[in-house]
């Protein structure tokens, strides 16, 4: 089990950081999408000082060993610890190449991070956030794998983005009993690719004459793009939204549950809604510097604050990208 101490009387802070996801050339000396990423990242952590750093998938491309030994290597230089999910990408050339990665990364005193039961996936953990030895919050870190098959109402099959499976869900809630017996009465999840109801709450909060894609994040913020009773909304959408296609179930268990008030994805770069629904926040995180495909207008972090009684409020940090 993980547990990182908060401070009593001060907020324990968590940047989340997504798809970094630079190519080993692009960690060359010099290149400019290092220095882009190194910018935005190091701009963000003199802002924010956060308590902890999160990396929520696609960390580097699949193979890319020189990539993620070099991010590994960057994210040590800020003496703060940081936990990593697994990406789509990070997945793509199986559990043994990502074995290969974890145990690399295992020698950095700062990673924190838990295989997790194997057949659930390439790291599934939970981190806990203590105040005097009680747990006010934690952080469920769940592999969403890569793609998943699907076969559509008319038969028709196809390899979309993954999902968590069943097996997944069933941990999460034994590991939410093991919270609620230690006092621990919230939770967040961070994950790569977002679960399916995602396009459920984007679809009760934003409102149907507008196209998404006009909307600027600017304009985003209270603004009349949002359904009555959704004006805490944030963030644009301007691709959409990653998830597998149908239902797998997630949402229904959190809400039963109760516990998870905060979700928070990455995986599509150019999405950083954060909405309000049935209970839950759900959050896409924006994405860290210029890697595989991105918008510079969407360069940056997402925090999340931790006060005694959990998660309280959540916030994109937007970086000028230089
Ligand atoms: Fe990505």
């Amino acid at each position: 089990m993980i547990a990182l101490k908060k401070t009593p009387g001060r907020d324990f802070l968590i940047l989340n950081l997504s798809d970094p996801q630079l190519g080993d050339g692009e960690w060359e000396a010099g290149h400019p999408n290092r220095k882009i990423l190194e910018d935005c990242v190091g701009t963000l952590v003199a802002r924010v000082h956060p308590d902890l750093i999160t990396v929520s998938g696609d960390l580097a491309w699949a193979g890319n060993d020189r990539a993620y030994d070099a991010l590994a290597d960057f994210l040590d230089t800020f003496g703060i610890p940081w936990a990593p999910v697994w990406g789509n990408h990070d997945n793509q050339e199986g559990p043994e190449k990502v074995e290969a990665v974890v145990s690399r990364y295992l020698t950095h005193p700062l990673c924190v991070y838990e295989r997790g039961p194997a057949d659930l996936g390439n790291g599934n953990y939970v981190i806990r956030i203590e105040e005097d030895g009680r747990p006010v919050s934690a952080l469920f870190m769940l592999d969403s794998h890569d793609r998943a098959p699907y076969v559509n109402e008319a038969g028709v099959e196809s390899n979309e983005w993954a999902k968590l499976i069943p097996e997944q869900l069933a941990w999460y809630r034994e590991q939410i009993a093991a919270l609620e017996a230690d006092g621990c009465r919230d939770s967040a999840i961070i994950l790569h690719i977002p679960i399916y109801a995602y396009r459920e709450a984007f679809a009760a909060a934003f409102r149907q004459d507008i196209d998404p894609k006009t909307v600027l994040p600017e304009d985003a913020d209270g603004s009349a793009c949002w359904n009555p009773g959704y004006e805490s909304s944030f963030g644009v959408l301007w691709e959409g939204i990653g998830s597998y296609p149908a239902d797998e179930g997630a949402f229904s268990v959190i809400r039963e549950l109760g516990h998870t008030k905060h979700i928070l994805a990455g995986h599509d770069h150019v999405d950083n809604f954060v909405i309000s629904y049935e209970g839950v926040t759900f959050i896409y995180s924006l994405k860290a510097g210029p890697g595989c495909y991105w918008d510079p207008r969407l360069n940056g972090g997402t925090v999340l604050a931790v006060g005694e009684n959990g998660v309280h409020s959540v916030r994109h940090e937007y970086v000028k990208a230089k």
